[in-house]
């Protein structure tokens, strides 16, 4: 009973589909057919009027047919394109060292030390390479050539990472591979050098913790650069990690580069803020500022394509590593209520970008966005420096591994009260917000530094954490030289108490002045080529993505 039911019911739908189909196939057959003479059984008015708007909207119908809709032409990539694209986008990976060993046998032995291949890495939240121990588990981010002459282990590849244990136990070996060299050389890593304070929080097991690890060259390869290195637990395991020795040394040193950690805005259109800063920066005598991007509003990515292209910044993007979130608005909202993860991982943008880039620099400053390092004579850094290295000097000979900049509060009610300067456009925040709090900061606290690249090992948000040679010497520069002109809306939380005091002393300070002419002009037209005033005709051919 219950099968005939279903075949007569199966048979009932199968036939019922073959005759919608039939409609559907004779309607269709009907408007392949231009129907020129109305159809006795249709309404003809409504017919009419269907013929009628077909011939008012005739133009932009054909228009469309005939158009060609403007995509990407470029010719599709070589597989060396495709190389170089990867290696710019990925830039730990040591694709280009692979690509020319990837067909002959590289390891110790067939049964030892295989060289990981592109396709045996373990990735990890696109920019990170894992090694699973049998004591903690590392992502590592990058490997850098340290042969600076202050290092007294010789030239030593470090490599920055994630490590889910504190005071790791676990021993591990580095695997160089030499350029020519079908084996790699072997040895013990020599230490996990932790970046960051136990006292500071977050200091359990089982939690991502910043570390830098040294691999130390051995006396007979100490004059050659390694082309990659992969950490691995026994000497001979096969790696799931290879990361390039990132090394280039250009034959002089330029004075003054900016790193900034993830920019973490995707909501919040800081775009012409961010406008008025790095130009700033750059009439100072910043050479470059590299930046970090986690999340960031298309106009902030509108600024950052632009000076890109002026070669005045160059932009990272960067992933949270393990099982940190990295979906856009989420992620945000995870680093606002943790902080202390924050924190910890801002430390591997500020190294990665320190290491990168200690040959080609003298000086490397950690700023954030609302932050400016600012002369009170002269109007660069450079000249900053001639000034205070020889006061520096003259208490004790010889170069610090910092020297450190007081912060004070430009705290944006501060301005509300005495209204705008005219001659000034509104949408420039630093020029306009010319009123500080009278105090600054204690001395060592929220300040800033410039940090010498011959001396530091590893840094934090506002001081070396370990320096070179002997200790991480810091010189405070005088408040009457420089002072650290930090914008914001409010203090930091932790000085919330000492910040009502501060408010009720502001002092009107417009150093930041000296800049006008070059910094609103800059400012302005910058904004106006990018199409900002959306009633101004553009020129420039950038307004145009
Ligand atoms: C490969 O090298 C390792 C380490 O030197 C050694 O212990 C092992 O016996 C070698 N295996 C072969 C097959 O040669
Ligand atoms: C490394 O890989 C080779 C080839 O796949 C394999 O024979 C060897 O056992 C592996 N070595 C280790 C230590 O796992
Ligand atoms: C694993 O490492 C931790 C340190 O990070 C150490 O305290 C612990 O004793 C180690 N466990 C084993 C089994 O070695
Ligand atoms: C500001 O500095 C003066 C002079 O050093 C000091 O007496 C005063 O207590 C400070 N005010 C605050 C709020 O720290
Ligand atoms: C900035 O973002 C807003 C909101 O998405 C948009 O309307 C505006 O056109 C953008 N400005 C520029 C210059 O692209
Ligand atoms: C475009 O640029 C040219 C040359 O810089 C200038 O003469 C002209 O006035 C500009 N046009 C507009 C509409 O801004």
């Amino acid at each position: 009973m219950q099968g005939n039911r279903g075949g007569r019911f199966i048979t009932k739908v199968v036939s019922l589909g073959i005759v919608w189909a039939l409609v559907i196939y004779t309607a269709l057959q009907f408007r392949s057919i231009k129907l020129d003479v109305p159809m006795p059984h249709l309404n003809s008015r409504y017919l009419l009027q269907k013929r009628l708007d077909t011939l008012t909207r005739h133009d932009s119908t054909t228009e469309t047919i005939d158009l060609e809709p403007s995509v990407d032409k470029s010719p599709s990539l070589t597989e060396d394109n495709l190389i170089q694209d990867i290696q710019n986008r990925v830039p730990n990976l040591p694709i280009a060292y692979w690509n020319k060993n990837k067909n002959k046998p590289m390891g110790l032995n067939n049964t030892c030390a295989r060289f990981p291949s592109i396709f045996d890495i373990e990735f990890n939240n696109n920019y990170w390479q894992t090694l699973h121990t049998s004591n903690g588990t590392f992502h590592l981010y990058g490997a850098y050539l340290d042969k600076r002459k202050n290092n007294k282990l010789g030239p030593t590849v470090r490599i920055l990472g994630m490590i889910d244990r504190i005071e790791p136990t676990i021993v591990t070996h580095c695997q160089f591979w030499f350029d020519g060299k079908k084996d790699p050389v072997i040895t013990k890593s020599f230490e996990y050098k932790y970046i960051w304070y136990k006292k500071w929080g977050n200091y359990k097991q089982g939690i991502f913790q910043p570390y830098l690890t040294a691999c130390v060259i051995p006396q007979a390869y100490k004059n050659k650069v390694p082309q990659s290195i992969s950490l691995v637990e026994k000497p001979c395991d096969n790696s799931t990690n290879n990361l390039r020795v990132i090394f280039s040394e250009p034959a002089a040193k330029k004075d003054f580069a900016v790193c900034v950690k993830g920019l973490d805005f995707l909501h919040e259109d800081l775009s012409v803020r961010l406008v008025e800063w790095i130009e700033l920066l750059n009439l100072l005598g910043a050479d470059k500022i590299f930046l970090y991007q986690l999340q960031v509003h298309p106009n902030i990515s509108k600024i950052l394509n632009h000076y890109e292209k002026q070669g005045k910044v160059e932009v990272t993007p960067i992933t949270l590593a393990g099982v940190l979130p990295n979906a856009p608005a989420l992620q945000h909202y995870f680093l606002s209520k943790k902080t202390n993860h924050k924190r910890q991982n801002e430390l591997i943008p500020y190294n990665d970008c320190f290491y990168k880039h200690m040959y080609e620099y003298k000086y490397i400053a950690l700023l954030d966005i609302d932050e400016v390092i600012m002369p009170l004579e002269g109007t660069t850094w450079k000249e900053l420096m001639d000034k205070i290295l020889p006061k520096a000097m003259k208490i004790k000979n010889e170069e610090r591994a910092s020297y450190n900049v007081r912060n004070v509060y430009f705290l944006d009610d501060l301005l509300h009260d005495h209204g705008w300067f005219k001659e000034i456009p509104r949408y420039m925040h630093m020029m306009q917000h010319v009123y500080r709090t009278k105090n600054f900061t204690k001395p060592g606290q929220y300040v800033k530094c410039f940090h010498n690249t011959e001396k530091v090992l590893t840094l934090h948000n506002h001081f070396p954490l370990s320096c070179l040679g002997n200790g991480c010497t810091s010189y405070p520069i005088e408040t009457t030289d420089a002072q650290l002109q930090h914008y914001r809306a409010d203090c930091v939380k932790t000085l919330k108490k000492t910040c009502e005091e501060f408010r009720k002393t502001s002092v009107m300070d417009t150093t930041i002045w000296k800049f006008k002419e070059p910094l609103v002009s800059r400012v302005s037209s910058t904004l106006k080529s990018l199409g900002f005033f959306s009633y101004a005709i553009t020129n420039d051919s950038n307004s145009i993505r």
